[in-house]
């Protein structure tokens, strides 16, 4: 099938960051090309405190425009109760295209072990970010800080450009 594209989306880099290394660490955060157009995402992240069952995450996109700033995107979810009743439509999205498919956090709360994204290939992700972005031009970059008990625990930022 011919699918004419007008704008291209593609993830460049992703950043994890640990701020509490007692309560979980990343044992793996890369994205890897497979060929000239596959790549895929793999996390690992491994939990010290477990069962983990208070979680709020802040999604927030960001544009680079002299340095990166929030636009367009600001959402702070309880990450424990969106599993169970999903009301943002973003992080629905998310939730039944991604993390249900590709990894092993496709259960509510508590999770009692490490948390898994052992081949999320990018593509969907892409897709999925084409589907509440605006569409213009520029570099971007999606940051995602962890909270547990409201005490900052890690974050993941995935940069991405659209042409
Ligand atoms: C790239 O790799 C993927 C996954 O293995 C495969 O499905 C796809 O056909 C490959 N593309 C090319 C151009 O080789
Ligand atoms: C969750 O993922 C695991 C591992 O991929 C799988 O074995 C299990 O069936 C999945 N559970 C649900 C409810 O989708
Ligand atoms: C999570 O923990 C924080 C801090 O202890 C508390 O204020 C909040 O009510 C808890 N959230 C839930 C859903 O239990």
């Amino acid at each position: 099938m011919f699918r004419y594209q007008l704008v291209v989306l593609c993830i460049a880099f992703i950043v994890c960051n640990s701020t509490d290394n007692s309560f979980c660490e990343f044992k793996d955060c890369y994205i890897k090309a497979v060929n000239r157009t596959d790549k895929f995402m793999t996390l690992y992240i491994k939990l010290y405190q477990t069962p983990v069952d208070n979680v709020t995450a802040n999604i927030k996109l960001m544009r680079n425009n002299n340095g990166f700033k929030p636009f367009f995107l600001d959402v702070t979810i309880d990450a424990c109760r969106f599993l169970v009743n999903q009301k943002n439509k973003i992080i629905r999205e998310f939730y039944f295209k991604l993390y249900k498919k590709y990894s092993n956090m496709n259960h509510t709360c508590p999770y009692d072990h490490d948390l898994l994204f052992p081949q999320l290939w990018t593509r969907y992700l892409e897709d999925t970010l084409e589907g509440f972005v605006p569409l213009v031009g520029g570099e971007y970059a999606l940051y995602t800080t962890w909270y547990s008990k409201n005490i900052k625990r890690a974050s993941v930022n995935i940069y991405f450009s659209i042409f």
